[in-house]
Formats: C-alpha cells, sequence, structure tokens
C-alpha cells in the first residue's frame, strides 16, 4: 500500500486533495495528513474522512524539522505531496515574515527529511519515491500583452511577497533536483475555486457577503485577470503529473478560463439570484447595488494566464470543468454548507479541533 504525506491538507486544495484521492483510490493508498492549522486549516473539511483506518492527521508545522524526520522516520513514505503554505497576497503584503518561514523554509525542512528517509548511501534514492511541490503562476509576474500566457520556461518575476516566497521555494526544489537528482516536480497552477476554500479569498468571499447583504469589495478599476481553475481538476492533474509525469519537470495547471474580477463578481450575483427562491428574503438584496469599488491592492498583477499545453501533451490532463457548470456546483455547495461558513468566520472550528483532539 502506498503511503502519502500530504503538508496542508487541512487548507483548501489539500482537502478537496484528500477527498479526490480517497474517492480515486479507496483502500489502496494510506494518507498522512501533516497541517499545522493556522486560520486557514479546518478538520471540519475532512469530516468525512477523519475515521477512516487509512487516514492520520499529525498536527505539526512544516517549519519543525524533528516532528517531520520523526514522520518520516516512523512510516515508509512514498509519495509526498506538499500544499503547506501562507497563500493569501493581502496578507502577505501586511505581513511578509511568516510567508519567508513557513513558504521557503517550511519546503526546505521538507526537502531535507524526504532526501534524508530515501537516499540510499550512493547517492540514488530508493525504488518509487517522488516528492510533488504545488506552486502558483504568480511567480511568473503579470502579463500585459493580450496574446501572451505562461509557460514552463516563462521567466520568474514575482511581485508580491506571496508570490516572492513561493518562487524561492520553487527554486529551493529546483536546487534539490538539480544539486541531489532529487525525485521531485514542480506544478504551478492557476487561481483555484470550490468547496472548503477559506472566505478571503475573491470568490467565497464574495458569495459570503452577497448572502449577507454586505458590500461587494472590488479592487481598483476590476479588470485585472484571473484564470480559473476548479479545484477537482487541479487535484486530478497533481495525481496526474505525480503518476505519468516525466521527473524532475515542471508542469502549467490552467484553466483556460480568463475572467476580469468584475465579470466573476456578476456571475455570481446572477447564479445567487437564479438558485435562490423566489420567497427568499436574500433575494432582495443580492443585487449589483452591493458592488463597491475600493482602493486597489498594493502591486496588484494585471493577468494571468497559464497555458497548460505541455501537461495535455506529456500527461494527457486538461480541465474538464466550464466556469459556468464549476461555479454552479461551488454556490450550491455553499448554500449547502452554511454551517461550515459561520464555523470558519466566527472561529469555530478551532473550538472543533480543542474538542476533537482534547483527548490525543
Ligand atoms: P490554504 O491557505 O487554504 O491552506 C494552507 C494550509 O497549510 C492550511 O491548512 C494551513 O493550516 C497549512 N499550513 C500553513 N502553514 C503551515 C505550516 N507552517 N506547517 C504546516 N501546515 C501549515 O491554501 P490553498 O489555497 O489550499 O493552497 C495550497 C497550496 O497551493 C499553496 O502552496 C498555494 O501556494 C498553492 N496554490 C494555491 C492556489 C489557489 O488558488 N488557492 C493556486 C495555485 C497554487
Ligand atoms: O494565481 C494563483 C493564486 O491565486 C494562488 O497562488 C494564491 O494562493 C491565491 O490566493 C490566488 O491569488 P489571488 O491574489 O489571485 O486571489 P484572490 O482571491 O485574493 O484575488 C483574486 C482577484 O480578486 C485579485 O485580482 C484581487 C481581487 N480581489 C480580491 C479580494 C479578496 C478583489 O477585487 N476584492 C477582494 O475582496
Amino acid at each position: 500500500m502506498r503511503t502519502y504525506v500530504v503538508t496542508g491538507g487541512a487548507g483548501f486544495i489539500g482537502s478537496n486533495y484528500i477527498h479526490y484521492m480517497f474517492k480515486k483510490y479507496g483502500d489502496e493508498i494510506r494518507i498522512i495528513n501533516v497541517d499545522k492549522l493556522t486560520y486557514a486549516g479546518n478538520l471540519e473539511n475532512l469530516k468525512d474522512v477523519e475515521n477512516r483506518e487509512n487516514y492520520t492527521f499529525v498536527r505539526a508545522d512544516i517549519c519543525d524539522a524533528e516532528a517531520i524526520n520523526r514522520i518520516f522516520s516512523e512510516n515508509d513514505v512514498d509519495r509526498v505531496v506538499h500544499f503547506a503554505a501562507e497563500s493569501h497576497v493581502d496578507r502577505s503584503i501586511k505581513d511578509p515574515g511568516v510567508f519567508v518561514k513557513t513558504n521557503v523554509l517550511g519546503t526546505l525542512t521538507m526537502l531535507n527529511a524526504a532526501k534524508l528517509a530515501w537516499e540510499n548511501p550512493d547517492g540514488s534514492y530508493k525504488e518509487g519515491k517522488k516528492f510533488l511541490h504545488v506552486s502558483t503562476d504568480e511567480v511568473y509576474g503579470s502579463l500585459s500583452n493580450p496574446e501572451d500566457y505562461f509557460y514552463e520556461t516563462t521567466p520568474y518575476d514575482p511581485h508580491s511577497p506571496y508570490s516572492a516566497s513561493k518562487a524561492s521555494s520553487d527554486f529551493m526544489v529546483k536546487a534539490f533536483m538539480d544539486t541531489y537528482k532529487f525525485p521531485a516536480n514542480i506544478t504551478n497552477c492557476s487561481n483555484n475555486y470550490g468547496p472548503y476554500q477559506f472566505p478571503e479569498k475573491l470568490i467565497p468571499l464574495m458569495i459570503n457577503n452577497a448572502l449577507h447583504g454586505r458590500d461587494l469589495p472590488i479592487y481598483g478599476d476590476g479588470k485585472n485577470i484571473r484564470d480559473w481553475l476548479y479545484v477537482e481538476d487541479h487535484c486530478k492533474g497533481i495525481d496526474m503529473v505525480q503518476e505519468k509525469g516525466r521527473l524532475f519537470e515542471t508542469y502549467n495547471i490552467g484553466g483556460h478560463n480568463e475572467r476580469e474580477n468584475i465579470q466573476i463578481v456578476k456571475t455570481i450575483i446572477q447564479t445567487l439570484r437564479e438558485e435562490l427562491a423566489d420567497d427568499d428574503p436574500r433575494k432582495q438584496h443580492v443585487t449589483e447595488d452591493l458592488i463597491k469599488y475600493v482602493a486597489d491592492r498594493k502591486g496588484h498583477d494585471r493577468r494571468y494566464a497559464i497555458a497548460p499545453d505541455k501537461i495535455r501533451a506529456e500527461v494527457g490532463w486538461y480541465p474538464e470543468t466550464t466556469f459556468e457548470v464549476g461555479i454552479k456546483k461551488t454556490i450550491r455547495w455553499y448554500f449547502d454548507h452554511q454551517e461550515w461558513m459561520e464555523h470558519v468566520t466566527s472561529g469555530n472550528y478551532q473550538k472543533y479541533y480543542e474538542e476533537m483532539y482534547a483527548d490525543k
């Protein structure tokens, strides 16, 4: 049975990945979820899997070398899928330090631990061991020419403290591959959306605010462009890269689905109105009147757009979920999980953790 260490598995993409993997492989794999449970980590995301015999949760900081080394010495780990990171650009603008610590030094700790566990005395590696570093398209900077796309060969040009820290972590992974022939891949993905996304990010924030009749804050002129990908498609891409990709390669993962922020917000309002029953009082206030233009994000990147040609050609992956389908599924999920939203916005998920793990 193959054993995966998934870091950051209590976050948005990590928890979707764990669900995806159990749905796909069932009892054929074992997953050890290593997460510090920062504000962004929520064990409620994993309620459905927490009692599985082939699932273990370890609360640990990826910067804690002792704790991470222990996980590798106590388990025969075959795969690492490394999601854990500080992930929000606005927070990085306010406080860059923790981004360097977690994203750069934490990644180095993970690499050191995996190398120590997997390397043979002659410098080769044990059969089948693989590390996948989950990164972002933001490392490539911002596109100004509408005909340009991010390719794996596009030079790095990060602007925010977040993207600078992710770029540094990518280079550290690359350094391990180049220097030690460490068996890894890097994936650089565009903006994800879907279930379990913390409502500091555009789509869940707008859904939540709209339902509560609060302003919908659009930064700047609302014409910044992001390339949106349904999270399950990303999870599938990560698995396919580990299974079918060439080691030491980088693969860009993107939706070919570019939208201006204002378009996204208007689509959310329209979709919410379609989904809300006519006699639901919220329908009164879910209108475009809630839109409010506010001061721009500092250093706001204008456009991101991935060319997912390499992953399609080499691995056979392509984005399956159209935005129209994905946004409906997402809104329906937030409707059906209003308690989840209440908990993450009221801090109750910390209490949930304390209750669940008080005796452990
Ligand atoms: P998230 O903020 O929702 O989750 C991050 C998780 O990491 C949380 O569970 C948190 O508790 C955990 N974590 C943070 N610091 C930790 C530490 N020091 N030790 C252990 N665990 C820690 O993030 P996300 O949106 O799910 O992103 C996951 C990864 O994917 C990140 O590496 C991010 O850079 C990358 N990524 C995200 C997107 C996106 O659109 N969300 C797109 C491309 C790449
Ligand atoms: O491109 C991949 C990246 O996508 C990931 O690496 C990051 O972890 C993830 O957070 C995301 O970064 P963005 O900065 O693009 O996502 P965010 O949801 O914060 O913002 C999306 C766009 O919406 C961006 O142009 C800023 C704008 N925005 C955001 C918020 C939260 C607003 O206009 N208003 C808002 O309130």
